[in-house]
């Protein structure tokens, strides 16, 4: 089955706690928790103590997708928090080190790879990879416009061999999940398409039934 993660980026920044409520009450998977360092994106998000206080509250898996420089300098901090998979860019410093950091700790790593990487980029670490996030936006921001091009990568990862979970993110709505889906993906992030939409438990229902 398809898996949606929610991003809580598009969540009212007030009522985090009912986002992460609507989150389980739809069914969803994971909840996408997006950290940013306003230096390798040009904002700035959440911290451990939002993650931590979520993960008291549900004991659920919580995707973290480091948008950060040095991620290497946060792992452990944010899987002492309650994460269960956290991504590092592999446009960031230190990315091998970071992988081998986020098994080392029992947890699944992630990969994330921007539009204008080639998944050419992957090769080299495939092995240390259980998930590739396949940004489908330039990271930094919710409610940008879906890159369709980035989802080639798919099948190039699967040419190369990786076996792991495919996941998009940015942009991605019941208007382009089909093709994503088709692109071969496996994990959709939505946060506009989900918490802003009319009738989130219905888009839930869209992508279990994709
Ligand atoms: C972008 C973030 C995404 C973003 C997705 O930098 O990594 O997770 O929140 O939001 P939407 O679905 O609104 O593009
Ligand atoms: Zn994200």
């Amino acid at each position: 089955m398809i898996k949606l993660s929610p991003s809580l980026l598009a969540a009212d920044p007030l009522h985090l706690g009912d986002a992460l409520k609507l989150t389980l009450d739809a069914g969803c998977e994971e909840l996408h928790f997006d950290v940013m360092d306003a230096h390798f994106v040009p904002n700035l998000t959440f911290g451990p103590h939002i993650l931590a206080g979520m993960k008291k509250q549900a004991d659920f898996c919580y995707d973290v997708h480091l948008m950060l420089t040095d991620p290497i300098t946060m792992i452990d901090t944010y899987a002492k928090a309650g994460a269960q998979v956290i991504t590092v860019h592999v446009e960031a410093n230190g990315f091998e080190e970071s992988l081998c950091r986020i098994r080392e700790l029992g947890l699944k790593a992630g990969a994330s790879i921007n539009p204008a990487t080639p998944a050419e980029a992957l090769r080299p670490y495939l092995h240390l990879i259980d998930r590739v996030l396949l940004m489908t936006v330039v990271p930094g921001f919710g409610g940008q416009k879906f890159m369709p091009e980035a989802l080639l990568k798919a099948k190039e990862l699967r040419e190369m061999g990786f076996t792991g979970e495919i996941e998009a993110d940015g942009g991605v709505s019941p208007a382009n999940m089909r093709e994503t889906v088709d692109a071969g993906v496996d994990i959709l992030v939505m946060g506009t398409a989900f918490f802003k939409a009319e009738d989130p438990y219905e888009v839930a229902r869209q992508v279990h039934a994709l």
